[in-house]
This record gives structure tokens, sequence and C-alpha cells, in this order.
């Protein structure tokens, strides 16, 4: 267990996240969505998209084909509707100003991009899927002749079975990243036998000849992102929500796991990259968190769970194999941790004073915690 340096981290991260929004920085957005006979349409979705804030918003027209939100964070803004097999082209930026009605009529008429098949989240339909179906089938593709065959049964049917690595495709760079993670994995491990480094050369041609990536991959058209809606107009019934979205600035985060602090405020582990994030329920603004360094650079962070005293657990399912705490609590405090019940309790700043550091030769101090252990008396004067 590593009860991490986490905390101090989060003081660098918060000074520069943008400044909270209160009430007065919000505004609303409205107008009516009609077909392109200039009926009105109920029942459609209307993206408002604040491309700076990475902040999508959506919501569903009701009768007279109207919509509005009301709590958008001032900016500009691209409205566009979809509904039914229509949608209409995105608007012009709009600008919304704090307190003010701002207004976007918009008409579906154009024709949506055909449905997409199913596929994983980020990757172009039938990437992999092709290949997981026939692996259902019983019938996956088997390891293709060559001097790596013999070497992938010898090394790496350990830990996992064949189809994770016929299933994959890369270039050579990537399978050296493949690779390069794996040994890492087995670094420390009971029961995988290491590569030594003429197999992890033959290995490395092997596998970029016979899994290099798939003919026209990169040329492949990115989809409508409207593909996957709904063909059919929502029911009235079921018109009343708002969706709020999230673009990671790193879209291949791959976000694992999400917990709520006990403020409200969303968090996401990320298996790509390995940093934690948080979206503020309020002001809607996100923050990312490096966790500490450790042997391997590889880190991915999985589960996620918040704890009795509010802090958030994780676990590196990476090669590091470690799990994780980290307090939310971002403005500067001191731990109080109770012998007897195990209890966190947070102290004030300034009830703590620390002298001396100063004389700590050989370190460059940029901050410190102190933890205190000890009980909490019974008249309750300790904490908090
Ligand atoms: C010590 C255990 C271990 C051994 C040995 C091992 N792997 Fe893995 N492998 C993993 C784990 C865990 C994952 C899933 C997590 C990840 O992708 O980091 C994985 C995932 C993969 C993936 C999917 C990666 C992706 O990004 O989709 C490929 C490909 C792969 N392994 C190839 C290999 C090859 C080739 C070898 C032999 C050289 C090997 N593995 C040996 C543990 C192992």
């Amino acid at each position: 267990m590593l009860k991490s340096g986490f905390a101090a981290l989060a003081l660098v991260a918060t000074a520069s996240c943008p400044v909270a929004l209160a009430q007065d920085t919000i505004g609303t957005l409205a107008g009516v969505i009609t077909d392109a006979r200039g009926a009105p349409v109920a029942g459609a979705f209307v993206q408002m998209k604040n491309a700076e804030r990475r902040l999508n918003f959506m919501v569903i027209t009701q009768e007279q084909g109207k919509y509005s939100s009301s709590r958008l964070p001032a900016g500009k803004y691209v409205v566009q509707a979809i509904g039914g097999e229509y949608q209409s082209a995105p608007s012009t930026p709009v600008d919304v100003a704090a307190g003010k009605l701002s207004s976007v009529d918009l008409t579906l008429a154009v024709e949506r991009a055909a449905p997409l098949p199913p596929a994983w989240p980020g990757r172009s339909p039938g990437e992999r899927g092709a290949e997981a179906a026939a692996a259902v089938g019983g019938a996956g593709p088997r390891l293709a002749e060559g001097e790596g065959k013999a070497i992938i049964e010898a090394k790496c049917m350990t830990c996992h079975d064949v189809q994770r690595i016929v299933r994959s495709r890369g270039n050579e760079a990537r399978w050296q990243q493949v690779l390069r993670t794996m040994t890492a994995y087995a670094q420390g491990s009971t029961i995988a036998k290491p590569l030594t480094s003429d197999e992890e050369k033959a290995l490395l041609a092997y596998l970029s000849t016979n899994y290099a990536p798939a003919p026209g991959a990169a040329a492949r058209a990115k989809p409508d992102p409207f593909s996957r809606l709904p063909r059919t107009l929502v029911p009235p019934d079921a018109r009343g929500y708002m969706v709020v979205e999230y673009e990671l600035p790193n879209p291949r985060a791959e976000p694992h796991e999400v917990a709520v602090d006990s403020d409200g405020n969303g968090w996401v582990s990320q298996r790509v990259g390995g940093r934690l994030g948080r979206l503020d329920r309020k002001t809607l603004a996100y923050v990312e968190y490096e966790p500490p360094a450790a042997g391997s650079p590889i880190v991915r962070l999985n589960g996620i769970r918040r704890g009795n005293g509010g802090e958030l657990w994780m676990v590196d399912g990476g090669p590091n194999r470690r799990f994780l705490s980290f307090d939310p609590k971002t403005e500067r405090h001191h731990h109080f941790i109770d012998k007897e019940t195990g209890e966190i309790h947070d102290i004030p700043w300034d009830k703590v004073q620390v002298c001396n550091v100063e004389t700590l030769r050989g370190f460059e101090i940029h901050d410190y915690q102190v933890v205190i252990r000890g009980v909490r008396s019974g008249r309750k004067t300790a904490t908090r």
C-alpha cells in the first residue's frame, strides 16, 4: 500500500485551474426547431457545443419545437439539431452572455449519415468487432506461422490467451511499446519468463509483419458524431432531461471508472496515461492530477472508490502493482489519524506550525504536511 504525495500535487494543479463560475456567469440559449417544410418538430435532440470549455449540452425539443437551456456557462456555442432521419447544419457560433438570452432557430434539412454498427468507444466500427465476433464463435484467428509463433507460445501465454495478441494491430513502434509494457508486467512476476534480447528482436519483426495495421485504417473518415442517436423522435414523457458531456483533453485516455466525492464532484480514472480527472459539479471545470512516479512510467488507473474519510482510493493496475489514495480536498491541511478507529481527520492548516525545516540539509522543501497519530479525547476538542 502506498499513501501517496498526491495531495501535494493537487496544490500545484489547482493553482492553474479556471476561476469558479458563479451563478452570474450563466446564460440562456433557446430557439425553435422546424422541419424542411417549416413545421415545428417536438422530440428532436439539440446539441449546444462550447468548444473552448470542451462542454456539450444536449436537450430535447418540447411542444411547438421549442428548446431552451438556462444553465450554460458564458461563451461561444455552436448549435445543431438532430431529429428522425434529418439533422440541421451546425449554426454559426453564437455568444451566450451571463444573465442574457441568446436565440438560435434551426431547420432539419440535411439527411443523416447511416447508422453505425457497434464499436469500442473511440475506435472505428469494425476495427476490432469482426475479429471479436469470430472469437466468440470459437474460430478466432490463430497465430501466423513464423519464428515468433514458438516464442509467443513459450513466453506470452502465461498471463493471457493468444486472442489478445492476434486481435491487436500496429506498426513497429506500437509493437515495441507493447513488448516494453509486457516486459514491465513480467518483471517481479513469479510465473512469467522474460524475453531474451534475441527473442525480442525476432518477435518484433514477426508481430509488425504479421499484425501490421489494417490497410486504409488511418485514412478512414471520422464518423458523424450523431450517427448513434435514435432515428425516431423522443416521446413526450422522455423529453425532460439535459445531457452534459465533457470531452477529455486526451482522446486516448480510456477513462475507466468513476467515483463521486463528498461534495458531489465526479472523478475519473484513466487507463492510458494514468491520470486522475475531476469534473466540478457546479462550475463544470475539469482538472487532471498526475499520480506520483514509480518504477514504471506505465500507469493504468482502474477501480476507484470513495473512502469513509472522503478520500479516494484507486488501483494502479499497471506494472507498478500499487494502490493509491488521493485527498480531494485540495486546500492545504494536515491530517490526524485516530489509532483506535483508523479514521483520518483533517486539521486546519493554521493549527499546526512546523519549524526547523530549513535545517534539513540536502533537501529543497517545497511543501509539507503533518500527519499526527493519536486518539480522539472524549471531549472532542482535538480536530475539525
Ligand atoms: C506478466 C503477465 C503478462 C505477460 C507475460 C504478457 N502479457 Fe500481454 N498483457 C498483460 C496484461 C495485464 C494486459 C492488459 C493490460 C494492458 O494492456 O496493459 C496485456 C495486454 C496485452 C496486449 C493488448 C494491449 C492493448 O493495448 O490492447 C497485447 C497485444 C499483449 N498483451 C501482448 C503480449 C505479448 C506479445 C506477450 C509476450 C511477449 C505478452 N503480452 C506477455 C500481461 C502480460
